[in-house]
């Protein structure tokens, strides 16, 4: 005898989400308000300061907080691997130790690759993502993103969070 599992004659209510969300997109840095244009070329700049002997994949940072402040982070590599730490998370735990629960308003993060092309945004790996997500919600307040290589276009996301629907929060905790 056999069965067709798949013929389901239960009704079901299921429905679809959808998650959309929009950004910006600049053609080159120079299209960027000035405020945003002047954190972008300060983190190319600061892609210079990055360890990462590994990758040769140069990350920068730049934040100004909500209370005028700037402040970077760039990526820091070692010799065994899953010890090094990206820029963003660099720059958060930086901001949140040298001005704790500041809001942070923009964030601009840029790379130079020794071999890659840098004429485009690269965005924040998944585990950024997620201490994004937090800063934001302990803060109460977005973090506006910036996202450059050193030429090319450029992203501007209104909400870190943005980049990470159905996120695991602390609430369930
Ligand atoms: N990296 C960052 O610092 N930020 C990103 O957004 C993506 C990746 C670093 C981690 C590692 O040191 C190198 O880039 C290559 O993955």
């Amino acid at each position: 005898m056999t069965f067709n599992l798949r013929f389901n004659l239960t009704t079901v209510s299921m429905h679809e989400n959808k998650f959309e969300f929009s950004y910006k997109v600049y053609d080159n840095i120079d299209e960027l308000p000035e405020e945003q244009r002047s954190l972008l070329k300060k983190a190319q700049e600061v892609s210079g300061h990055a360890y990462a002997p590994y990758s040769n994949f140069h990350v920068g940072a730049v934040a100004i907080l909500s209370n005028g402040e700037i402040v970077t982070g760039t990526n820091q590599e070692n010799a065994s691997y899953p010890v090094g730490l990206c820029a963003e998370r660099v720059l958060l735990a930086s901001a949140s130790s040298q001005f704790p629960n500041v809001p942070i308003d923009i964030i601009a993060v840029s790379y130079k690759g020794k071999t890659q092309k840098n004429d485009h945004p690269v965005s924040p790996c998944g585990v950024c993502r997620q201490s994004l997500q937090e800063f934001e919600s302990r803060v109460n307040h977005p973090v506006q993103l910036i996202l450059g290589g050193m030429t090319g276009e450029v992203y501007v996301i209104d909400s870190a969070s943005k980049l990470l629907p159905l996120a695991f929060t602390n609430e369930e905790l």
